[in-house]
């Protein structure tokens, strides 16, 4: 990407910062006394680490005005024991009341999401929230119809004896497909647990760094969610039934155009757990 980013030699403290921070070698520096300087701007992934890391706003990057650069506070950081008693506590509670989500809430996540990284600094993840009853009740709807036609070809009695033999884990599944769709019927919501915003995550098709980037996009917004008291799951069977749908229902629905990668159901809960449990051991290789 060519940018037009320059530095100002007058205010320049000639720490090279700027040099050492920079992921895509964009400055040098070859004589000590003096500024740095662009060498290669056509590099440039407007990463923002220059202006950030510079303490005296000598470099001046289109991409980022003053406006857009924000000191930060480091006492005000939480410390690691509070980070850590945030992921503990954050858990997939699907206790959910129908009280609608506070538009602040859903605002704090959004952001929170949209200020996870991605590959290249693209930027490209993109936000659905839907919070309207009937297009949720659509999404589950159109979901459970997905996994019946799915459950229909999987029992089809030509392709079967074709299928199971290559997709053991599959067939596995067929009695979960089953009980989705009976507990739909019964007027549940296996696929959305009736909660009452749906957040989709989702990039461009050709992004191929789409799927990491929106998951670290969820992960942020679900930590957030917990901050927040909000109550959040991953919609898993969402992520199947996406699969599934050849002819891009759900997409069409939401005027989606890229690929969906992640969705998080959220709601305001019942009760919040006043305990956290240990993961099984961890597993670390080190060497
Ligand atoms: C990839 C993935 C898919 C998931 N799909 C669903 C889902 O469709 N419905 C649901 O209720 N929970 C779903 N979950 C939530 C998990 O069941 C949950 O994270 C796990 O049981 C651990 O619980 P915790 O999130 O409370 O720590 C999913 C989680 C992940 C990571």
């Amino acid at each position: 990407m060519e940018t037009s980013l320059t530095i100002d030699p007058r205010k320049c403290i000639r720490c090279g910062k700027c040099i050492r921070v920079c992921p895509v070698q964009l400055f040098s520096q070859p004589n000590p006394e003096e500024s740095a300087a662009v060498r290669h701007p056509e590099n440039c992934i407007s990463c923002g680490h220059c202006v950030a890391v510079c303490r005296v706003s000598a470099i001046l990057h289109p991409d980022y005005p003053a406006s857009r650069v924000h000191s930060i506070n480091r006492a005000k950081l939480p410390a690691p024991e509070d980070v850590m008693l945030l992921i503990q506590s954050r858990r997939s509670n699907r206790a959910f009341t129908d009280e609608p989500v506070p538009k602040k809430s859903l605002d704090l996540i959004l952001e929170a999401a949209h200020r996870a990284p991605t590959a290249s600094n693209l930027q490209q993840v993109e936000f659905t929230l839907v919070t309207d009853p009937a297009i949720l009740r659509q999404i589950s709807e159109i979901s459970i119809g997905l996994f019946s036609a799915m459950a229909r070809k999987l029992n089809n009695f030509l392709l079967k004896p074709f299928l199971k033999p290559f997709m053991p884990a599959v067939y596995k599944n067929l009695p979960r497909l089953r009980r989705l769709q009976k507990e739909f019927k019964a007027g549940q919501d296996p696929i959305l647990r009736h909660a009452t915003a749906l957040l989709l995550i989702h990039t461009p098709a050709e992004n191929r760094s789409g799927c990491q980037d929106s998951n670290l996009a969820y992960q942020n917004g679900s930590l957030m969610a917990e901050s927040l008291g909000i109550s959040q799951f991953y919609t898993g069977f969402l992520a199947i039934a996406l699969q599934q749908d050849k002819k891009r229902k759900i997409c069409k629905l939401l005027g989606i155009r890229g690929t969906v990668h992640a969705g998080m159901a959220l709601a305001v809960p019942e009760f919040l757990f006043p305990n956290y449990i240990d993961r099984k051991e961890i597993q670390v290789r080190r060497f």
